[in-house]
């Protein structure tokens, strides 16, 4: 591996009693890229996340962060802390909250214990949920409360509350199914301006027409398994990928 590797996965197996859900896996995904898994329902997909977040132990194979951290050894709250952040498909803002407020709530957890508990801002948090709201497009009323927003605009308020964090990994699970093509089109923006040589971005989605649009790689797994990594071009005239995907 080398030094820019964000993601390190090796000889990946995952099985629930019996059940193969992810098979030899192997893969890095390095700072400054926007990787996208792709592939059928029941790939594994969803289980890889579930890896690299410590929601799910592997049951062989190497994950780290960096070259250092080894995920399979670590729980959920501490790989959070060390700025592995994911994106559940269903956005969970809190409503009755305003746009800032989320975003303020979203810092201070992210703070030490103790620290948490204290209410109001320092001047570079402050700066930094200005930053955000400017970033993920919500500027125009950010006092706006979170339960009007529309669908996609609580995606960006939640990729946001990711964002205050600085995180260097984001894992993003369907982030654009239910938008409208407008909504679709700004997200890929969006996405597209958060990988960094600090971050890397994870998008787990079926739109290839969205896939094609953010992804510098492709990565397609098939029955738990990776079945082909390469640019979106290469991918779509893959025959396998054709079969078992692209071609339905
Ligand atoms: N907790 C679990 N227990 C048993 N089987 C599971 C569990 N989680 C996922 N699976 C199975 O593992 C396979 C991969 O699932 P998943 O990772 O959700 O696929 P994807 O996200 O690509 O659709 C599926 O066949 C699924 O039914
Ligand atoms: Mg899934």
């Amino acid at each position: 591996m080398t030094a820019s590797t964000a993601i390190y996965v090796d000889g990946l197996h995952v099985n629930f009693s019996g059940f193969a859900a992810i098979t030899n896996i192997s893969m890095e995904i390095p700072y400054g890229q926007v990787r996208a898994i792709i592939g059928p329902n029941g790939a594994g997909k969803t289980t890889l996340l579930d890896v690299i977040t410590g929601k799910t132990r592997p049951s062989s194979g190497e994950v780290f962060l960096d070259r250092s951290m080894d995920l399979a050894r670590c729980d959920e709250a501490s790989i959070a802390r060390h700025g592995i952040r994911r994106k559940f498909q269903k956005p969970s803002v809190f409503e009755a909250l305003s746009i800032s407020q989320n975003l303020e709530l979203a810092i201070r957890r992210g703070r030490g214990y103790g620290a948490m508990l204290r209410s109001w801002l320092t001047g570079a948090e402050r700066e930094q949920v200005d930053a955000v709201i400017h970033r993920i497009g919500l500027d125009t009323d950010p006092g706006q409360r979170a339960g009007t927003l529309s669908h996609g605009q609580k995606q960006w308020l939640e990729i946001g509350m990711m964002l205050v964090a600085d995180p260097k990994v984001l894992l993003l699970d369907e982030p654009v199914a239910g938008m409208s093509d407008h909504e679709t089109a700004r997200t890929a923006e969006l996405i597209r301006s958060l990988k960094s040589d600090q971050r890397a971005v994870v998008v787990i989605e079926h739109d290839m027409e969205f896939v094609d649009r953010v992804a510098d790689l492709v990565t397609v797994l098939h029955e738990g398994r990776v079945l082909g990594e390469g640019s979106m071009d290469s991918m779509r005239s893959d025959p396998r990928v054709i079969q078992v995907y692209l071609g339905r």
